[in-house]
């Protein structure tokens, strides 16, 4: 994939697809101007008229395909409407820019919107990559579409670092990619062969920890997980070192790579999907890519708790009581709240850096924060309102839904154990926030934020913003909140 930035004029741009973005103010009563106004003049003056014709006025989410005949270079003109022209709006066209790129397969975009500063024009970019997207591996030869590979914005003020944009959509598609993996390719194992990956970039180092290492340590938790499994867990340490780091942060994600929910089983229909457990996985890495790959001046250690829930006779049981590292113990209640047994390990590791002032984790943790926030919205947990805020500010740079929820420290009642410390699951109330008190007590002595990413992770059915299966979200969105971190 190759961004760059372009100031040829718009009907001699060679392309497969030609984008051009139109507001409501070209179908009122004064003329157009600007690149929608030289592309009527290039078809006589019929382009406009037959917008209107058509119906098309510009508004969000609105889209034509136009016939060239040879008037432009390019192959085909795709109008599409940008509303308002707030960054939402633009970030709507250009996913339906990217959806559409990818069902006429176009291999090279251009894209001309009005009035682009250049850290939109990055943004924008982006968002037509991820509409672009879709995991294809399996399908058969004649039922692909190419994903765009040339990607040229015209017309944008003082350019600004198209590679910047171009190195977050890769780690985002290739977050995608992990999370599309069936499981048969994606267990712990590969799943480290894949962190392993980010080796390349420099300052980074990559650390695996086998399945008898992990127990040495007493990572009871990914232990406990992965022990019903023939793919036996592992525990992956990314560490990226900065030349001149402002600060250092932790990342820990969820990298269940199958979750059956073991003993206390799924039923079919809610497992159909669970390859995507290690989305939270899968996130982190994508973020530690760019962050490393951008040579950001911020610290990264990064933990995968990496293990399959599975349904053995070496299966964990219900009754078992985990005594973790930090001397909590925990009373297994329900097999299938494996995410948090995992993440409580990892959160444990992390806490021990002395340098580290931040951890995030990200998890597909609950159907609960599904019910609650939907397919669009990460759950954001947190005592430190700095932090959210830092947190929710960068998700809007980048378009993408966080919603914060409490982190209620009355409800930790819940999570009482008779026997051990605490249980790994509450009751059905506010099932998100119970999840995240439990991680709550793997940490210590650091700003820590918990995003539940179990709704927007995976997407059951393709939607206006993501085609069906891993979307990547958070990434570009912690990138954004590291980038800031570095200063
Ligand atoms: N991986 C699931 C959560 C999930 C649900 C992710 C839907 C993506 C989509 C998690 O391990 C799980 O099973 N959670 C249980 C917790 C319960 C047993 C307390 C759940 O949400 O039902
Ligand atoms: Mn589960
Ligand atoms: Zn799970």
């Amino acid at each position: 994939m190759n961004v760059r930035y372009s100031n040829e004029p718009i009907d001699t741009a060679s392309c497969d697809l030609l984008v051009v973005g139109v507001g409501p103010s070209a179908f009122g009563d004064g003329a157009a101007s600007g690149p929608i106004a030289q592309l009527d003049a290039k078809f006589g003056g019929r382009l406009l008229p037959e917008l209107r014709q058509r119906r098309f006025k510009g508004g969000e989410g609105s889209a034509l395909v136009i016939p060239t005949m040879d008037r432009i270079a390019a192959r085909e003109l795709l109008v599409v409407g940008i509303g308002d022209g707030s960054w939402s709006a633009l970030r709507v066209a250009a996913g339906k820019a990217g959806r559409e790129a990818r069902s006429l397969h176009a291999q090279s975009v251009t894209v001309s919107l009005p009035g682009l500063d250049s850290a939109t024009a990055n943004r924008v970019v982006e968002a037509m990559v991820a509409g672009n997207y879709q995991w294809q591996a399996y399908k058969p030869e004649e039922e692909r579409s190419p994903l765009a590979s040339d990607w040229t914005l015209l017309g944008v003020d003082a350019p600004g670092n198209a590679s910047e944009a171009q190195v977050r959509a890769k780690w985002q598609a290739w977050a995608r990619d992990l999370v599309n993996a069936p499981a048969a390719d994606i267990y712990p194992e590969s799943l480290a062969a894949r962190a392993r990956e980010l080796a390349a970039l420099p300052g980074v180092t990559v650390e695996v920890w086998d399945a008898a290492r992990c127990k040495a340590e007493g990572m009871v938790g990914i232990t406990a997980v992965g022990q019903g499994s023939t793919r036996p867990p592992v525990m992956i340490h990314v560490s990226y070192r900065a030349k001149d780091a402002k600060d250092h942060v932790a990342l820990v994600g969820k990298g269940v790579t199958f979750d059956s929910g073991g003993l206390s089983i799924k039923p079919s229909d809610a497992m159909i999907t669970m390859r995507c457990d290690m989305g939270g996985s899968a996130t982190m890495l994508a973020t530690t890519g760019i962050v490393a790959e951008l040579g950001l001046a911020v610290d990264l250690d990064t933990f995968v708790g990496a293990a399959e829930n599975m349904v053995s006779g070496d299966s964990y049981k219900l009754g078992d009581i985990l005594r973790y590292n930090n001397g909590v113990t925990v009373e297994i209640h329900n097999t299938d709240a494996e995410g948090r047994l995992v993440l409580a390990d990892c959160l444990i590791e992390a806490s021990k850096i002395p340098t580290v002032t931040t951890i995030l984790d990200a998890a597909t943790l609950t159907g609960a924060c599904v019910v609650a926030l939907g397919d669009d919205f990460t759950g954001l947990f947190t005592d430190d309102d700095a932090l959210a805020n830092e947190l929710l500010d960068a998700a809007k740079t980048d378009g993408e839904g966080l919603w914060r929820m409490p982190l209620y420290a009355p409800y930790k009642e819940m999570l009482k154990s008779d026997h051990a410390q605490i249980k790994n699951v509450g009751s059905r109330a506010a099932g998100a926030t119970t999840a995240a008190l439990f991680l709550q007590h793997f940490v210590k002595d650091k700003r820590w934020a918990h995003l539940d990413i179990a709704g927007p992770a995976f997407m059951d059915k393709g939607n206006s913003r993501y085609a069906a299966g891993g979307t990547g979200e958070m990434v570009r969105s912690l990138a954004t909140f590291l980038a800031r971190r570095a200063g």
